[in-house]
C-alpha cells in the first residue's frame, strides 16, 4: 500500500536517485565492474567495427572504458557524456588527453545535437536509463550509414536480487521514500525491433551472462552494490534503514541458494549493433 501510494503521489525522481547512486560508487565502480565486465563492451566494438576517424558518441559514458576504446579504434573525435559529476571526473582523470566528457544527460544533450553530425554512437550498460525515445534521437544525429553500437543489462538481469530486496523492504515497508523506473529491455527481440523502428539495419544481435560465484552474503551484497547495479535502487529506501535492509537482502539470498554451496550473483545482458538506413 505504501509502495502504491508513493507511486501516485511522488513525482518520478528515476533519474536523480540513479546519479546519486553512480556518483557514490564511481570511485570504485571501475574496481567492481570495469575489471570484470569490460571484455563484454569490447566484444560489442568488435561486432560495431566503428568507422575510422570522424565523430563519435559514446553515451552513458561512466568512467569512461569505452569512450577511450572508441578513440583508440576510430583514432576520431570522440565524446562521451554521462549524468554523474562523479563517473565523469573518474573518465576525466584517465582519458582526458584523448577523449571529451561531458556532464550531461544523455537525452538532454542528444536533442541539442544537429541532424546527421555522428558517425558512430554507443551506448554501454546505459540505454535502461534512457527514456526508448533516445533511439529515434540516436538515428537522427547519426549520419546516413552511421553506427550504433549497444550492450546493455536486460530488465530481470539480477531479478534475485531486486526480488529480496523488495521482500526485506516489505518486512520494514516505512523505510521506502521514493520509487524509479527503469526503461530495460526485456530481451534482445525487443530491443532489436526498437532499433528497427527506429531505421536501422541489425548488423548483429546477442544475448549472454556473467556470473560471479560468492562463499559469503556480505561480498555478494558488496558485488552488488560497488558494482552499481544497485544504483537507484538503494536510494529509494531511507538512509537510517539502508544497511539492515542490505542485510536482510544479502541473508535471503544466501537462503535462496543455500543448496548451491555458493552464492551466484548472475548478469544477464544483451546488445545489439546496427547501422542507419
Ligand atoms: C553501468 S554504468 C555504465 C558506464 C560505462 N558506459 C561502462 O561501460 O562502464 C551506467 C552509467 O549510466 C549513467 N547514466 C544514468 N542515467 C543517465 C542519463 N539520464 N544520462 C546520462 N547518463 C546516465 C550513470 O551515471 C552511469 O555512469
Amino acid at each position: 500500500m505504501r509502495a502504491f501510494d508513493i507511486y501516485l503521489n511522488q513525482e518520478d525522481h528515476t533519474k536523480k536517485l540513479v546519479q546519486t547512486g553512480y556518483n557514490e560508487i564511481a570511485s570504485v565502480y571501475d574496481t567492481y565492474w570495469t575489471e570484470y565486465m569490460s571484455y563484454l563492451s569490447e566484444d560489442m566494438l568488435k561486432r560495431l567495427k566503428p568507422p575510422k576517424g570522424g565523430n563519435c558518441l559514446d553515451l552513458t559514458c561512466g568512467t569512461g572504458f569505452v569512450t577511450q576504446k572508441l578513440s583508440e579504434i576510430t583514432s576520431g573525435n570522440v565524446t562521451g557524456v554521462d549524468a554523474s559529476e562523479q563517473m565523469i571526473a573518474v573518465a576525466q582523470k584517465k582519458y582526458d588527453d584523448t577523449c571529451r566528457f561531458l556532464h550531461d544527460d544523455a537525452y538532454h544533450f542528444l536533442k541539442n545535437q544537429p541532424s546527421n553530425s555522428y558517425n558512430c554512437i554507443t551506448c554501454g550498460w546505459g540505454l535502461g536509463y534512457l527514456p526508448p525515445r533516445i533511439l529515434h534521437e540516436i538515428s537522427r544525429t547519426l549520419c546516413h550509414h552511421g553506427k550504433i553500437g549497444i550492450i546493455d543489462n536486460i530488465v530481470l538481469s539480477n531479478w534475485e536480487f531486486v526480488l529480496f530486496f523488495l521482500v526485506a523492504l516489505s518486512e520494514e515497508p516505512s523505510a521506502l521514500i521514493s520509487y524509479i523506473k527503469p526503461k530495460f529491455y526485456i530481451s534482445t527481440g525487443t530491443l532489436v525491433q526498437r532499433m528497427r523502428m527506429n531505421g536501422f539495419k541489425i548488423i548483429d544481435s546477442w544475448k549472454g551472462e556473467k556470473i560471479f560465484r560468492f562463499d559469503r552474503k556480505e561480498t555478494a551484497m558488496e558485488q552488488l552494490i560497488k558494482s552499481g547495479v544497485a544504483a537507484g535502487i538503494i536510494q529509494m529506501i531511507d538512509e537510517n534503514h539502508t544497511d539492515k535492509i542490505i542485510k536482510r537482502t544479502g541473508e535471503l539470498l544466501q537462503r535462496y541458494h543455500s543448496l548451491k554451496g555458493y552464492i551466484p550473483v548472475t548478469h544477464r545482458y544483451i546488445g545489439a549493433v546496427g547501422e542507419k538506413k
